[in-house]
């Protein structure tokens, strides 16, 4: 398996504030053509250098799948993150030439479903706007809900409100407006599936309250691409390469094995899709663990790591690469 997607060579062409925390940017490929059609769910990698640190960020398609003139995504500011959000803001300007993925989906919408509930929270509504675009163009059976921390984040909402009108429902944290969740899945009628996009909690819940009521579990439908935590540095030898690396506070694993210009697999660099995991030949200490692919006895087994998002804290690590 090659790394990653295909790569288009593309140009920014605008970036706009959405709010305090939030820009839009569009990219359009540099020879001029169409970009790769793609289905609403999926999502892009975005290749930045951020002081001499390559990161490659998965960010959802927000654009319309019928529109072939570009991409675009959102990104949300994160202060305390590894630092990608933060070039995306504070370097990423129009005419900036930059290195994206072809799309990917890990999120697409069960086409078999009778009706469409999608749960959305925070900037987690990304995927669904592009999702919501191609449902209404094949005039299908789906309800929004979403909720955020306050009308000043809500800029989003209130554009899927004016389209979509009373299929699109709106929640405010800091108001006490709450999405009821478990009356939302009460209320469904047979042959819904359930798609949510949001914060761990709000994924994990919904989950589990599907689970008590009954829900079939290829009816329930989630996305999360976990950020790269930060953690110590840690020392890693690549058994196949012969090469002993080292993985910075702020770097992934991914990124440190990539940067010793080892090639290793990926698609969603955030723990969500299984393409990167590796076999461990010897770990002493403790491998920790930020996917939400390898099963609870593969975990504890120590034979298997996901280098796109988990760290190791111990004696000596060596991997399969
Ligand atoms: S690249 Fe998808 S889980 Fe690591």
């Amino acid at each position: 398996m090659s790394s990653g997607a295909p790569k288009i060579q593309a140009r920014v062409t605008e970036v706009t504030a959405v709010n305090e925390l939030i820009k839009t940017f569009r990219f359009v490929p540099r020879d001029g053509g169409p970009v790769p059609p793609f289905s609403g769910g999926s999502h892009i990698v975005v290749e930045m250098n951020d002081n001499g640190t390559r990161r490659l960020n998965p960010y959802s398609l927000m654009s319309d799948p019928s529109d072939t003139t570009g991409y675009a995504i959102s990104v949300r500011r994160d202060d305390c993150g590894r630092g990608g959000s933060l070039y995306m803001h504070n370097h990423v300007e129009p005419g900036m030439e930059m290195t994206i993925s072809y799309p990917v989906n890990l999120f697409p919408e069960d086409t078999r479903a009778r009706k469409h509930l999608l749960l959305a929270g925070g900037i987690g509504i990304t995927p669904f706007i592009a999702q919501m675009a191609q449902m209404d163009e094949r005039n299908a059976h789906f309800e929004l809900h979403y909720a955020v921390a306050s009308r000043k984040l809500g800029q989003f909402g209130d554009e899927l409100k004016r389209s979509y009108e009373n299929r699109v429902h709106l929640y405010y944290d800091d108001e006490n407006i709450r999405m009821d969740i478990p009356a939302l899945l009460r209320g469904q009628p047979l042959g819904t599936h359930v798609y949510v996009c949001g914060p761990k909690g709000m994924i994990a819940y919904v989950h589990d309250m599907a689970d008590k009521a009954g829900w079939p579990k290829g009816a329930v439908h989630s996305e999360e691409f976990l950020a790269p935590p930060v953690g110590e540095a840690f020392t890693v030898e690549l058994a196949k390469s012969e090469k002993t690396i080292r993985v910075g506070a702020t770097q992934s694993l991914l990124e440190a094995i990539e940067a010793a210009g080892v090639d290793a697999p990926y698609l969603c660099r955030g723990g969500a899709c299984g393409q990167c995991e590796c076999d461990v030949v010897v770990a002493d200490g403790d491998i920790e663990h930020n996917d939400h692919w390898l099963t609870p006895e593969q975990r504890a087994s120590q034979k298997k790591i996901m280098p796109c998002v988990s760290r190791f804290a111990g004696e000596r690590l060596v991997l399969d690469l």
